[in-house]
């Protein structure tokens, strides 16, 4: 209604302007009609008396005043007079105005001859007292006698004045309300068939004159929904903030991770005993939390020994255990599946793609056609899990990246996130699996796809360029299949904060002593930690050579500096990890030959899993802990090394090649590759001053805090919660193969 005021005020104001303006024209007019008619009617009337009037002019005054009062019997001539040649009065009826003289009227005469013979008419008289009076030429025998004034009743002109305007005023009054109407209606009738249009293009049905457009309003809705979400993010976050924001923007909906490694694993060991153990997992070191914040179910495979003899009839068990807060589905696969999909295909093919890593990746058919089998049965169990047909789905890491089209197809209005916790590298070397366009059209499937840094999202972006059929969307990091929108973002994933486990971990000084008494090391022994699956992908040969170098270079801490390295043992089948595990012992031995006296040697290399409370005391126990990964997706070791030493203390020595040295840049940060430089790190860092490493360690505290898990989650989660209130906006639930499409950007 305001909209359509927009139209008729002014429309109605304009046909006002006009109409005083025709006013002012027609009475104009109608002045001039009523003049001419004036002087039609006088000479009428002195012509019709004209023979009387001449015989009588020169004779009896009174005679020729009842000539002229003959001549006003005319109801609209009011009085007559005779005017002589020279302006003196003859005659004139009683009626005639005292105020207007004959000198008055003969000077008024035109000055041309021929003119003044059709008469003349003027306002005569006093001031406020005017009259209209009409003069007439009179002639007797080609004699000019002098001329008849009548002055006429005017006042029907002015009535007729104001009949004709109020007339003309209806008529424009009328005319404005009935254009006014119509207007209403034509501007009501074009905006509802520009805003369907509109939506049409916004959903992508038509390509029409709108298209410039809905790029627009795709940016501008894109720019307030990072606004928005800039907003929704600042400050604290926590467990009980997470779980607030998807009470408040997800209505509590229940989450459905699906994640090859499963955050509890039930162990049978030789006595007999059962235990639970925590896997060597950045991947389930940042989803447990967010879990037990957000309840649902967690889809994994049941890879524990004990793993069967643990769950219900449906293959389910809450967790954690003794306090479960949430569903933990396991999943079984045959060895010969186990084989092809994780050892295979994920970790001889996948895992040394991504990875920057001088690994050749093998890609066997056979492998491949078990991590379709497999991503199938995983995206199946995921739909069994699911409580609504529009569920959250988050899908894990590059064991799955076929899983979110396999759901898409079965639960096409689920919101699928799918986080992909490895290196995405760049498109060439994507181009080196057989199958890469199925990897990408099976991530393609997911509403939002995530990596830990934006050069990530880059490099798959030019990836899905080179490879799909599809468009990109640059500006709003989105890529559109037909009506489909799968956004790309940048998530760095991050750890709990607070760390709850740190609860069971003895103080810094408890800490420091008893891992020194443990490993026989004098009380005041310099101590380094590094922490990692036995993993080629971590530099721990670089990182042991590094240690060498530095005892090299910097002699003074030979027989007081000891680095110990955890080693978890991982993917042992796989003959490159065997490998890898033999040259590490190797390279400790070697280096401890070369520096160790009876006293003390430089490495110790603890094999074996450790959970997380032992993790934490070394951490809390040591001078330094290097993070040397030759390529990494983030590196939550990092982040937990600043999580435990919660005294301010310890330095942080970081490899470029991690995503975490973008979130942690006060860490010491290296090239692991450059030995020197290494070397030279760790020997800056045992000798940094307590200031120094109070100054750094306070920055990364601070980040990590702030950027702890439960906000990464909560950017997925409130993004995942933005794209359903746009579908549901859209229109667009219901629409199969459509989800996401339309937002942001
Ligand atoms: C990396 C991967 C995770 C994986 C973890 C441990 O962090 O991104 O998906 O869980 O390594 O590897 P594993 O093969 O033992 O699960």
């Amino acid at each position: 209604m305001r909209g359509s005021m927009r139209f008729v005020v002014p429309l109605v104001l304009g046909l006002g302007l006009l109409a005083l303006a025709g006013d002012a024209v027609l009475t104009r007019t109608m002045r001039r009609w009523f003049e001419h008619d004036l002087s039609l009617r006088s000479r009428l009337a002195v012509g019709a008396a004209r023979q009387t009037l001449a015989a009588r002019w020169r004779g009896d005054p009174t005679a020729l005043t009842s000539a002229l009062d003959d001549i006003t019997r005319d109801e609209r001539i009011m009085g007559a007079a005779a005017c002589d040649a020279t302006g003196a009065l003859r005659a004139a009826t009683e009626a005639f105005p005292a105020g207007v003289t004959c000198a008055e009227l003969m000077a008024a005469r035109p000055g041309d001859d021929a003119e003044a013979e059709g008469g003349w008419a003027l306002d005569a008289g006093p001031a406020g007292g005017r009259v209209r009076v009409g003069v007439v030429p009179l002639r007797a025998g080609g004699e000019a006698l002098g001329a008849v004034a009548l002055v006429h009743d005017v006042r029907f002109m002015a009535r007729r004045e104001e009949t004709t305007r109020g007339g003309l005023v209806g008529a424009f009054f009328v005319l404005a309300a009935c254009a006014a109407a119509v207007t209403l209606l034509a501007a009501r009738a074009a905006r509802a068939a520009w805003i369907a249009d509109l939506r049409r293009s916004l959903k992508g049905e038509v390509h029409g004159e709108f298209a410039p457009l809905v790029g627009d309003v795709r940016a501008l809705a894109e720019t307030l929904s990072q606004e928005r979400s800039h907003e929704a993010l600042a400050g604290a976050w926590s467990a009980d903030r997470l779980r607030e924001a998807l009470r408040q923007n997800l209505f509590g909906e229940r989450v459905v991770i699906l994640a090859n490694r499963e955050p509890y694993i039930h162990e049978r060991g030789d006595d007999g005993a059962l235990r639970v153990l925590h896997p060597a997992s950045g991947l389930v070191t940042a989803l447990e939390p967010v879990m037990r914040a957000c309840s649902g179910v967690w889809v994994a495979h049941g890879s524990g020994s004990a793993d069967r003899e643990t769950v219900d009839a449906h293959d389910r068990l809450g967790v954690p255990p003794g306090a479960p807060a949430y569903q933990l589905r396991r999943v079984w696969l045959s060895p010969d599946e186990e084989q092809g999909y994780y050892y295979g295909f994920s970790n001889e093919g996948l895992w040394p793609l991504c990875h920057v890593a001088h690994a050749r990746p093998e890609f066997r058919a056979e492998d491949w056609e078990h991590y379709v089998a497999v991503n199938r049965r995983f995206a199946d169990a995921v739909c069994d899990e699911v409580d609504a047909d529009d569920p959250i789905i988050l899908v894990q890491d590059y064991h799955f990246a076929l899983a979110p089209r396999m759901i898409r197809e079965r639960l096409p209005r689920a919101t699928i996130i799918t986080f992909w916790h490895i290196p995405w590298p760049n498109a060439e070397r994507i181009g080196i699996c057989p199958w890469r366009e199925e990897l990408l059209a099976g991530l393609l499937g997911s509403s939002v796809v995530g990596f830990h840094t934006r050069q990530h999202c880059n490099h798959f972006i030019d990836a899905v360029d080179a490879y799909m059929e599809s468009r990109i969307d640059r500006e709003a990091q989105a890529v559109v299949q037909g009506a489909r929108r799968t956004l790309v973002r940048p998530y760095p994933i991050s750890i709990e904060w607070p760390v709850r486990r740190l609860d069971a971990v003895p103080a810094v000084p408890v800490a420091r002593a008893s891992v020194r008494a443990e490993l026989g090391l004098a009380p005041d022994a310099l101590l380094g930690v590094g922490i990692d699956r036995l993993d080629y992908t971590k530099g721990i040969e670089e990182r042991l050579a590094a240690v060498d170098e530095m005892l090299r270079r910097h002699p003074s801490y030979r027989g007081r500096f000891t680095f110990v390295q955890l080693a978890a043992p991982s993917r042992t089948k796989i003959p490159r990890y065997r490998e890898l595990n033999d040259r590490v012992e190797a390279l400790v031995a070697e280096v401890n030959a070369r520096w160790a006296t009876d006293a003390w040697k430089p490495l110790v290399l603890l094999r074996a899993h450790h959970e997380p409370e032992a993790v934490f005391r070394y951490y809390r126990a040591a001078e330094l802990c290097y993070v040397s990964s030759l390529h990494d997706g983030m590196n939550l070791v990092a982040k937990e090394f600043v999580a435990a030493r919660d005294d301010e203390r310890g330095v942080l020595v970081l490899s470029q090649f991690t995503g975490a040295a973008r979130d942690l840049p006060e860490a010491l940060v290296v090239n692991p590759y450059d030995l020197r430089q290494a070397a030279d790190a760790l020997a800056a860092a045992l000798a940094m001053v307590p200031d120094e490493q109070r100054e750094r360690m306070r920055a990364m505290r601070r980040f990590v805090a702030e950027f702890n898990v439960y906000r990464w989650a909560g950017r997925m989660l409130l993004d995942a919660a933005e794209l359903r209130r746009r579908e549901r906006l859209l229109g667009r639930f219901g629409g199969a193969d459509r989800a996401g499409a339309g937002l942001r950007g």
